[in-house]
């Protein structure tokens, strides 16, 4: 009955909080309006003794979790959300940068539609950061860009990497298998993950931290970028290497018609270039359908190959100008020509096959 009865839990991630705990319990208590709710501190053994501290604020509903030879942010989270008796959960940073009194919104906003997800944004109107350098809101931007560029789910909201949502217990409980709790960004993880199906944001400030530093290091950086690769099932590297696979389909086709109709290599190149170019085209779309993209093909087959080839024609284009001038205007051995072609216009490719033809999960 607890279990029903419990509304909210708050899960607080902590390593070497100790000032700032107890500021942030009688912060919570004094502004959530919540009728019941828990509080979960998961503490990673601080060397500090936060979780010492914690002990002298908690009630009988509270519990303090000390891990012990365990590490690290998302899997905190993971196991104080495994451990929560709420219906809901909300996650926020112990340091009093995620203003305590924006659960209550959230929490209003989750019962009034049946929210999946709300996401504390920074990044929606009336939502903003505090005290930032201009060097940490670049790489928090560029973070949030490099998610969006990659990750369907993250495209859909403004701040993916947010420190600061609520969620519904039974998702994470349904998809805890699947969760793998790499670094800092578990929200990216809980998005594309679980695949909620209805999120929402509300604005909150980002304020500076009260007490102590934050644990963000340089691998912690790192660590995202391998997070958002292996979220995206490492596709910009399938892309590559079907891309090449794709150059030696063009050469090859280009060797083969200049050992049969040399005359295709020659005079007429515009043709035997472009003969090339078709069949390596062709030859990559096959490939991302079956290997690259093969977790959305959603709709029509030839949709999606007409989309491919309306979507490489900018660096198509650029390639077959640039190989078609160098092969005339230099005089370039005609594979040579080719392959700068191809090189030239290679990058732009990704970017449209990502956002523009198989931008969607086809699992739901
Ligand atoms: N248990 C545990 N284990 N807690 C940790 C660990 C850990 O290894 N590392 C950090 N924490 C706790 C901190 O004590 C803090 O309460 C919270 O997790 C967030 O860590 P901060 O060090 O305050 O991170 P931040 O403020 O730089 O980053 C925050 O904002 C980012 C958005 O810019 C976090 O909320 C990120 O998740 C968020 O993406
Ligand atoms: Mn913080």
């Amino acid at each position: 009955m607890a279990y029903t009865m419990l509304g909210l839990s708050i899960v607080l991630p902590t390593f070497n909080e100790r000032d700032n705990i107890g500021v942030l319990f009688n912060e919570i208590r004094s502004k959530v309006k919540v009728d019941s709710y828990e509080i979960l501190v998961v503490d990673d053994n601080s060397p500090d003794g936060t979780w010492v501290e914690a002990l002298e604020y908690i009630d009988e509903s509270d519990v303090v979790v000390r891990r012990i030879n365990m590490k690290g942010l998302s899997s905190a989270i993971i196991d104080g959300m495994l451990f929560s008796l709420g219906r809901y959960v909300v996650v926020m940073d112990a340091d009093l940068q995620h203003p305590p009194e924006v659960i209550n919104t959230m929490f209003e906003k989750l019962r009034e539609d049946d929210y999946d997800v709300v996401i504390g944004s920074r990044y929606v109107p009336g939502g903003g950061v505090e005290g930032w350098s201009r060097t940490r809101l670049v790489i928090s931007k560029g973070a949030t860009l490099i998610a969006k560029l990659l990750l369907p789910y993250a495209r859909k909201v403004s701040d993916p990497m947010s420190g600061f949502f609520m969620v519904k217990k039974d998702l994470i409980v349904m998809n805890r298998g699947r969760l793998n709790p790499l670094g800092f960004k578990i929200l990216l993880e809980i998005l594309e993950r679980c695949g909620p199906s209805k999120v929402v944001e509300v604005p909150y400030t980002f304020r500076s931290r009260l007490y102590g530093k934050s644990k963000l290091k340089t691998s912690t950086i790192l660590e995202f970028v391998i997070h958002v690769l292996k979220l995206s099932r490492w596709r910009p590297f399938k892309f590559v290497i079907v891309g090449l696979s794709g150059v030696i389909v063009n050469l090859g086709t280009l060797w083969l018609i200049s050992t049969l109709y040399p005359l295709f290599t020659n005079t007429l190149f515009v043709i035997g270039s472009a003969i090339a170019i078709e069949i390596s085209i062709l030859w990559n779309f096959i490939l991302h359908e079956i290997w690259t993209f093969s977790d959305r093909r959603v709709g029509s087959f030839v949709k999606r190959l007409a989309m491919f080839h309306l979507a490489v024609s900018p660096g198509v284009v650029a390639q077959y100008l640039v190989a078609v001038l160098t092969r005339y205007g230099l005089y370039l051995n005609p594979l040579i020509a080719q392959l700068i072609g191809i090189a030239v216009g290679f990058p732009v490719n990704y970017v449209i096959s990502e956002l523009g033809v198989w931008k969607t999960y086809s699992r739901t």
